[in-house]
């Protein structure tokens, strides 16, 4: 529909305050602990319960979160107070139910504890108007165009790779991710030998790289990719990216399997799900790995391209019967509805 634009997606890491990640740790080897959640809780403890009404030194901080991923107003001359006023209540309660949390519209322990683990940097919000269940799609439902079965390729960068991971190993990580999704839609992913030519282009890059959207280090962000038809895939190269925690150790690894899996699900045009199970989920915890398609990111790329022929319900059903039936649908849209779609675009966009 919007064949001139593009989305840029985010995948980030957030182990500590998530506005400024990669800033409050500057040598996250060093400062983390094994347990991540608890120190990181310690910084949030004194906003725990906090409702309407309640003034907490530091709340400003937590508003640029909410602003950052898009439930609240963006206010580019108007500083943030540590009052919970109105507005904030009415974030906080679109953000409970996007991420399928008890309403409260207070900032409980399960909402502080969503807020404090890792999550992808692409706002929520991109969904209120296109939710059908619990997937989502970009504004206008980008998809890649082709006659089915739809033959993609990917290649990746003669340059800009990583050396520690050994290129058949990394490419069978690849070729696991993008099988996960052909196994579900008519769309088959090939290798292809010039990168120049290739439908998908893969590769690790510092800092700027030349799109606009630099990387930024170690943890913020890790990787990001554009929805269709662009197919650019880029992953931060100062991460430490894993292929098995067993030889991996560090404790800012990151699997690379779950990363690609998620950002397969953005170049095909699916924005994130408020299905905790499902990969398209906005978050991830570090050392983890999250791999299988759910339900509901079957259902949403299924919406997009159609059913793979050779693909059974019944095989996902066993695995996945609770997670994505039953809740009723929501329209996630909030009172300032349109406005906010349009400042997430801006914010996104990417010629
Ligand atoms: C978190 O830290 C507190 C105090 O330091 C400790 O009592 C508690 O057991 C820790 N929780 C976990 C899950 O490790
Ligand atoms: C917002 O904060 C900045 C930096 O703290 C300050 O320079 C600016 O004057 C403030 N703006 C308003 C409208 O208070
Ligand atoms: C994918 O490719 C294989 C062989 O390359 C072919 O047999 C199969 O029909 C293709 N499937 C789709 C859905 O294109
Ligand atoms: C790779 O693709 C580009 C663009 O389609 C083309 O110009 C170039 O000749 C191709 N290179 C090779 C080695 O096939």
């Amino acid at each position: 529909m919007f064949p001139f634009f593009s989305y840029k997606t985010f995948f980030f890491l957030l182990l500590s305050f998530p506005v400024f990640p990669a800033r409050t740790f500057p040598d996250p080897l060093t400062e983390l602990t094994v347990d991540v959640r608890n120190s990181t809780w310690h910084d949030f403890g004194k906003f725990l319960d906090a409702g309407k009404g309640s003034e907490v030194t530091g709340m400003s901080e937590l508003k640029k979160y909410f602003q950052r991923f898009g439930y609240l107003r963006p206010t580019p001359e108007m500083n943030f107070t540590d009052f919970f006023d109105e507005n904030f209540e009415s974030a906080v309660t679109i953000y409970q139910k996007n991420l399928g949390l008890p309403v409260t519209g207070k900032l409980d322990s399960d909402t502080m504890t969503q807020i404090v683990s890792p999550r992808c940097g692409v706002s929520d919000t991109t969904h209120s108007l296109h939710v059908t269940r619990h997937y989502a799609y970009f504004y206008g439902e980008p998809r890649w165009v082709g006659s089915s079965p739809m033959t993609l390729t990917y290649a990746f960068s003669p340059e800009d790779m990583i050396n520690y991971v050994a290129l058949p190993e990394l490419k069978t990580v690849f070729q696991r991710s993008f099988s996960r999704w052909s196994s579900v839609i008519p769309v088959n992913f090939t290798e292809a030998k010039n990168y120049s030519s290739a439908d998908i282009k893969i590769g690790f890059y510092r800092g700027d790289h030349g799109d606009g959207e630099p990387f930024d280090g170690v943890l913020g962000v890790l990787a990001h990719a554009f929805s269709p038809e662009n197919g650019r895939f880029h992953f931060d190269a100062a991460e430490t990216w894993a292929v098995d925690f067993k030889t991996q150790r560090s404790k800012v690894a990151v699997d690379l399997e779950s990363v690609a899996t998620h950002e397969i699900g953005h170049v095909l045009g699916l924005a994130h799900s408020s299905v905790k199970e499902a990969v398209m989920y906005p978050s991830l915890s570090p050392r983890t790995k999250k791999v299988d398609l759910k339900i509901d990111d079957v259902q949403g790329v299924q919406a997009l391209y159609g059913s793979n022929p050779n693909f059974k319900y019944s095989s996902l059903l066993e695995s996945d019967i609770s997670s994505s039936w039953g809740l009723p649908l929501e329209r996630r849209s909030s009172k300032w509805g349109t406005s906010l779609v349009i400042g997430v675009l801006i914010l996104s966009l990417c010629l």
